[in-house]
Formats: C-alpha cells, structure tokens, sequence
C-alpha cells in the first residue's frame, strides 16, 4: 500500500517536472507585457511631468517630485523583460534589439542617468524651467531608442 503512495507521488513530481520543462519562466507574452506595461507607466509620469514643466497644468513641486521618482525607479526597469528570444508576438520591438544589444544597452544606460539627474533636480528643489531643460534630455533619448528599436 505504502509502496503504492509513493509511485504515485514520484510519477506526479516526474509530471511536474516534465511540464515545468516544457514552459520557460518567464514565458515569452508575460516578457512582453512586462516590458510594455514599464513603459505605459513612464509614459504616464512623463507626460504629467511634461504637462506642469509646459504649465499646460499648476505645477505642484510634491507632484513634480513623485513622478521624477518614479522614472528614475522605471528607468532601471525599463529592458527587464527584453529577454532574448520575445522578439516575435505581440510586441513592437524590433529584432535589432537582440541584433545590436550594445546600442540598445547604451541607450538604455543613458535613459538610466537622464532619469536620475532628473530626479536629482527635482530633490534638491528644481524649478518648473530646470526640470523642463532636463526633460528635454530624457525625450531626445525616448525618441533615439523608439527611431532604432520600435516598430512605430
Ligand atoms: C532603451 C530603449 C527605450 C527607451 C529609452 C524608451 N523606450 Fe519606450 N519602448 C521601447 C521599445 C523597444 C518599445 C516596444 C516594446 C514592445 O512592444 O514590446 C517601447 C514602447 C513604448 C511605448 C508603448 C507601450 C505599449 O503600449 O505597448 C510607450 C508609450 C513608450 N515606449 C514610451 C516611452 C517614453 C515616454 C520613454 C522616455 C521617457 C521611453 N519609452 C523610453 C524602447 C525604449
């Protein structure tokens, strides 16, 4: 009886394994959602931001503040779920990404210190104007990475 529990136990965990090998984790959609919802995020806190720096809303500096916070933290997120072999499915990435990794790095490690000075600034007490100088900065970089890298 006792010998006939544990066959069953050793097949179901032969089972597991055997399903655990055939779903890489992370699997590929979850890589894309990942990486897609980062940067709704940044885009989110990036057009708030751009909205005070324009003055198209009040700029209120504790606002100002959380959203550099954010991009700074979204910013070290931001190739996370580039993982190789999610070039294909629901995605805008384009394959130079796996192609010509150390551009992608570099402009990924750019968008890195653009976000930090950013946040930097808005710290240590940053106007509406020093913030929108280095926001322009951080759109240049959105912009090289979106040209060379996204399907537009
Ligand atoms: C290092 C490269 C890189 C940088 C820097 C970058 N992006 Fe992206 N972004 C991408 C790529 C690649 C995609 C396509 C991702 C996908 O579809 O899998 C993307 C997608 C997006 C999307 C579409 C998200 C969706 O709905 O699927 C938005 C919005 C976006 N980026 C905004 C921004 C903004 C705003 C910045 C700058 C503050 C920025 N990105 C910086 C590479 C970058």
């Amino acid at each position: 009886m006792r010998y006939k529990k544990l066959l069953w136990v050793t097949g179901f965990m032969v089972f597991v394994g055997v399903c655990n090998a055939q779903t890489p984790v992370p699997r590929t959609e979850d890589a894309i959602r990942y990486r897609r919802a980062v940067m709704v995020m940044i885009k989110w806190h990036y057009d708030r931001l751009s909205l005070q720096t324009k003055g198209s809303i009040p700029f209120v500096r504790e606002e100002a503040q959380r959203s550099t916070a954010w991009l700074e933290m979204l910013s070290q997120q931001a190739t996370e779920g580039f993982v190789p072999g999610s070039q294909e499915g629901d995605t805008k990435a384009l394959p130079s990404i796996w192609e010509q990794g150390a551009k992608f790095r570099a402009l990924a490690d750019r968008f890195r210190s653009d976000a930090t000075k950013l946040n930097a600034i808005a710290r240590t007490g940053g106007d509406a104007a020093a913030l929108k100088a280095q926001m322009n900065e951080v759109t240049r970089t959105c912009k090289s990475c979106h040209d060379d890298f996204k399907k537009s």
